[in-house]
């Protein structure tokens, strides 16, 4: 395993971004810091809701089509953004193993569950080179390993936790760090029903909820600070006019949270909203035209049977 994510560096950005976003009016906080072990778990628990439809249409799309994506990559290696537990990667790592699959380099934030990963997935594939990068996409991209004829895979609709501008600057430094020839394949939660999007992220049994407030048990812990999770209440609510959800954690009481390690207070009024998570929603047409301006040529749209969910293969 490469780590490009030592403690100095976890510590300094997210120190960075604790500064930023609860400094800032509105108050917000990037989704990448759910992912600790407690968190990365409950997501995988979300991935199984009844509500939370993503992972399964994602799945059934990869049933259909896998042999089709690897064929047409012509790829030998797999490079593979937020990976997570790498649950869904298995039906492409079987496409393209039946093709002579050479890596497989799982990238995540969570070290923990990425080691796992890599663990189960180098038994499963012995003539595989498995190599786990912990690192964060939207900084590291440009020290990923460049052998072979590669694949990125971006899956689950975690393009959408990127606001527009920053999209942007991902899918160029995406583009940029890669050689005519490679491709990217890129899973896209797609615009639908108001109420199942918001239901995909306010399940009853309350798990999105815990996922939510986990980030700030994670501020307790890496910060010594002292929020108390239980007097937020979990908020996900679907801005039509951008076309995504937005994860916030609503404050019930006036509040005043220690942040001793930054030697900072944080204060709330009662309702004070903290955005944790934008999700945004695609429509074919206009994400492949941003994939168009960001140097990619989208050579093939895949959906499932009932047009929830994309996953796009673009080439380099
Ligand atoms: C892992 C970013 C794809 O945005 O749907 C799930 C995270 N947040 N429920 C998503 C998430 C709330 C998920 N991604």
């Amino acid at each position: 395993m490469t780590d490009h994510l030592d403690a100095g560096y976890l510590r300094q950005a997210l120190e960075h971004d604790v500064r930023a976003g609860l400094g800032a009016r509105p108050k917000w906080l990037p989704p990448k810091w759910f992912y600790d072990a407690v968190g990365s778990d409950l997501f995988s628990q979300i991935t199984r809701l009844p509500e939370y439809y993503p992972t399964r249409r994602e799945l059934a799309i990869l049933r259909e089509h896998a042999a089709d994506i690897a064929a047409r990559s012509g790829a030998d290696t797999l490079v593979e953004l937020g990976s997570g537990t790498s649950e869904k990667t298995v039906l492409l790592l079987d496409a393209l193993a039946a093709r002579g699959l050479r890596a497989y380099l799982p990238v995540d934030v969570d070290a923990v569950t990425l080691r796992e990963a890599a663990d189960r997935l180098a038994a499963r594939y012995p003539g595989v080179e498995v190599h786990a990068v912990c690192a964060d996409f939207e900084r590291h991209l440009g020290l990923l390993p460049r052998t072979g004829r590669r694949m990125v895979a971006f899956l689950g609709g975690t393009i959408g936790n990127l606001e527009p501008a920053a999209r942007e600057v991902f899918l160029k430094s995406l583009r940029a760090t890669l050689e005519p020839g490679e491709s990217l394949l890129l899973g896209a939660d797609l615009v639908k029903d108001t109420d199942r999007l918001i239901a995909a992220y306010d399940d009853p049994a309350g798990i999105t909820a815990a996922f939510n407030r986990n980030v700030l048990h994670v501020l307790n812990r890496e910060l010594n600070a002292d929020f108390d999770p239980d007097a937020f209440d979990h908020v996900a609510i679907y801005d039509e006019g951008d076309d995504w959800i937005e994860m916030r954690l609503r404050a019930t009481r006036p509040m005043r949270a220690r942040v001793t390690a930054l030697d900072l207070d944080v204060e709330f009024d009662q309702d004070e909203e903290l955005r944790t998570e934008i999700s945004a929603k695609f429509r074919p047409g206009p994400l492949m035209a941003e994939l168009e301006a960001a140097g990619f040529t989208p050579a093939h749209l895949y959906t499932d049977p009932t047009g929830d969910f994309a996953l796009i293969l673009a080439t380099a």
